[in-house]
Formats: structure tokens, C-alpha cells, sequence
């Protein structure tokens, strides 16, 4: 397993990590508009791109505070391929690179059901309100919000927390 940074990563590529699935995250019944992540770090496994995992620096909104931060989306790992570690290995290789741009936290959004899984690799949950934007407006999250520190002394993360910008 070869871990790579991608310069291009888009709707082809993530298909074929899918495997056909198309909605492998289980979230297309949300609606929720997404924003394009910046930073794409795959694994590369017997010359087939077989996990994915992006990240973009992002800014939360806590209180009067207005935090730099970076945010982790687009987790996939081939269908095949899971239960294996190659997650784990694309989201700590994210979070390196997160760590390595200078951003004190990390936040992503998950299912109910993976906050464990998120938990075993150092991210635990905001417990209330968590704001996004949308085309029309902002909207409560209706996903977990879970935040990771980055650096030594992170600014805690809490609710009620905005995030700017469209959900990642
Ligand atoms: C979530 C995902 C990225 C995990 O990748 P993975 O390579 O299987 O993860 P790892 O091998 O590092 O860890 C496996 C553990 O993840 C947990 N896990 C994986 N998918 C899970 C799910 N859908 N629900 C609950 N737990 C899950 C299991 O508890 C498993 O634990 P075990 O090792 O005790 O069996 C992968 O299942 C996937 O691509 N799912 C579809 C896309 C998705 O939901 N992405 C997350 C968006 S936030």
C-alpha cells in the first residue's frame, strides 16, 4: 500500500473507489450541499487507486471567536478492501497534512454510527448545535460533528459552533 498525495481528484476517481456504489457515505438523502475539498491524499494498492481521504483549511465560528482550522471529508475505501487499516492509514495521512499547514483542529462530519470508529483515531464529538451554510441559508448540521486537535494547545472546540462555508 503506497500512500500518495493526488493533484486531481474528482467524480471519476471516486466512482471507481466506490465500486458502483453510488452513494457509498450514505448521506445523498440529506440534500446537503458539499464543498469541494483542496488537499486529496490517496492509497495506492497493486496499481489500482483504492482509498481516499481530502481535507481544506476552513474557519469556525466560536462565540465571538473566528478559528482557522482544517476540514476532513470524502473518506472512502474500496468496498473490498475494508476492515483492513487502509482508513485508519488515509485519515491519519490527512491529518498530517492538516497538522503540517499549520491548522490547530481538524473538524469532519460522520454518521452516528462511525463516531466510534473516528473516536479510536482522536476525534470526539461536539455535543450540540452545529451550523453550516447552504445555498439558501444556514442549516443545523444533521450529521455528528466531530473535531480533532491538531497541535498542542487547540483552541477547544464547542457548541454552539458555525462553521463558515459549505459542509466538506
Ligand atoms: C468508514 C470507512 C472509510 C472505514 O474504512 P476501513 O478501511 O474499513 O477502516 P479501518 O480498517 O481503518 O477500520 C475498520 C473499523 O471501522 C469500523 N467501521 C467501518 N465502517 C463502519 C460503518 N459503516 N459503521 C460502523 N463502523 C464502521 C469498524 O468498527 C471496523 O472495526 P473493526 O476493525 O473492529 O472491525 C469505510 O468503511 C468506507 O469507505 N465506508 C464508506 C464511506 C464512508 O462512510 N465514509 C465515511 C464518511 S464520514
Amino acid at each position: 500500500m503506497d500512500v500518495i498525495d493526488l493533484a486531481n481528484y474528482g467524480p471519476a476517481l471516486r466512482a471507481e473507489i466506490a465500486d458502483g456504489d453510488p452513494d457509498p457515505a450514505g448521506v445523498a438523502h440529506l440534500g446537503l450541499v458539499w464543498r469541494d475539498k483542496t488537499g486529496h491524499v490517496g492509497v495506492r494498492h497493486r496499481g489500482r487507486l483504492v482509498a481516499h481521504a481530502g481535507w481544506l483549511p476552513i474557519h469556525l465560528r466560536l462565540g465571538e471567536r473566528r478559528v482557522a482550522a482544517a476540514g476532513l471529508g470524502g473518506v472512502l475505501v474500496h468496498p473490498w478492501l475494508r476492515g483492513q487499516g487502509v482508513g485508519a492509514l488515509v485519515v491519519r495521512a490527512v491529518m498530517d497534512r492538516m497538522r503540517e499547514a499549520g491548522l490547530p483542529v481538524g473538524v469532519l462530519f460522520c454518521r452516528e454510527q462511525l463516531v466510534p470508529y473516528y473516536a479510536r483515531l482522536g476525534w470526539q464529538c461536539v455535543d450540540g448545535e452545529v451550523v453550516v451554510d447552504q445555498p439558501d441559508g444556514p442549516v443545523a448540521m444533521p450529521l455528528r460533528t466531530c473535531w480533532s486537535a491538531l497541535h498542542p494547545h487547540p483552541p477547544a472546540v464547542h457548541a454552539p459552533l458555525t462553521v463558515d462555508g459549505l459542509p466538506f
